[in-house]
């Protein structure tokens, strides 16, 4: 493996392989701080972020590399009018990996081609999140000590939302899954990832606007923000943006070991009165997402 673009490009294999190896940093960081000592991690994020750059420069941190990048596209020669690939050619020169996250769909894989380093897709457009996934995954082996017979509820934007698009990828390869599609109908999970991925895949899944009527059978609840920056009309990000809204009354029907799992940021989804219950798990994830990221970080450039 050299680049990682989609959450398919790594095996169930290597992804228990990259669990494992982010537990042994939880409990062992002494051993990992000086892994990639005089490598440079490239961070290129042509769109806003605070988790992800921050995790994947945290995580090079503490493996004891260094960091450069840029965290606007306006603050790039792209403003230039430079291309990805040359960008990607001239930053190939001075790091050893590098991760993008790019509006444009496609944009790290047209990396990918233009250099030999690895590249990390760290987002692009509506498309993929991988590292979120991975994030989400080693989240709920920590909860829930494996990845079989689930039932996971997805509800908010599951039509703009990327790390719901990988998350379904990447479960959609372990048995007894169920998927709870939770949206409105203008929101609602692209066919091309219904039929290719769930219906492909013979995993039974519902689809609904009934987030409370969902809850009782729901193991995992994965909130997601509605995606203003991928909508055509303001008009409709208004009237979509708070079609739900998880607060602690809407868990009463909830099971007791349930996962409230989100990407973050949030802005209304989960009302922070939700943070108290200790079945949420979003800053586990954020948390999560540096010691993943530092397996990631480790096995692409080929650190024992
Ligand atoms: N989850 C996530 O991608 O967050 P950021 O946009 O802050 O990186």
């Amino acid at each position: 493996m050299s680049s990682v673009i989609d959450i398919l490009d790594l095996s169930t294999e290597e992804i228990e392989e990259l669990i494992s190896v982010a537990c042994d940093i939880i409990e062992n960081p002494d051993k990992y701080a000086e892994k990639c000592k005089r490598k440079k991690l490239a961070t290129l994020f042509f769109e806003p972020s605070t988790r992800t750059r921050l995790s994947f420069e945290a995580a090079m941190y503490e493996l004891g590399g260094n960091v450069i990048g840029f965290s606007a596209a306006n603050n790039s020669s792209a403003a230039k009018g430079e291309s990805v690939s040359d960008t990607v050619r001239t930053v190939s020169c001075y790091a050893d990996i590098i991760a993008m996250r790019h509006p444009k769909e496609g944009a790290p894989l047209v990396a990918s081609m233009a250099t030999d380093i690895p590249i990390i897709n760290a987002g692009d457009g509506g498309h993929n999140h991988p590292t979120q996934t991975l994030a989400d995954l080693l989240t709920i082996y920590r909860e829930k000590g494996s990845f079989e017979n689930l039932t996971v509820g997805l509800c908010g934007d599951l039509k703009f939302g990327r790390t719901v698009h990988s998350l379904i990828n990447a479960l959609s390869r372990y048995s007894g899954i169920k998927f709870v599609l939770i949206s409105p109908e203008e929101l609602k999970l692209p066919d091309y990832v219904t039929n290719n991925v769930i219906i492909k895949n013979n995993i039974p899944y519902e689809v609904t606007t009934d987030l409370i009527a969902s809850m009782p059978k729901l193991d995992i609840l994965y909130m997601t923000r509605v995606q203003r920056e991928r909508f055509f009309n303001e008009q409709d990000y208004i009237r979509l943006k708070d079609s739900y809204i998880l607060t602690p009354d809407k868990l009463s029907e909830a099971k007791a070991d349930l996962s409230i799992m989100h990407p973050l940021p949030r802005v209304n989804e989960i009302s922070v009165a939700v943070d108290k219950d200790p079945r949420a798990c979003y800053f586990k994830q954020v948390l999560n997402g540096k010691y993943i990221r530092m397996a990631l970080i480790l096995k692409l450039l080929g650190v024992e």
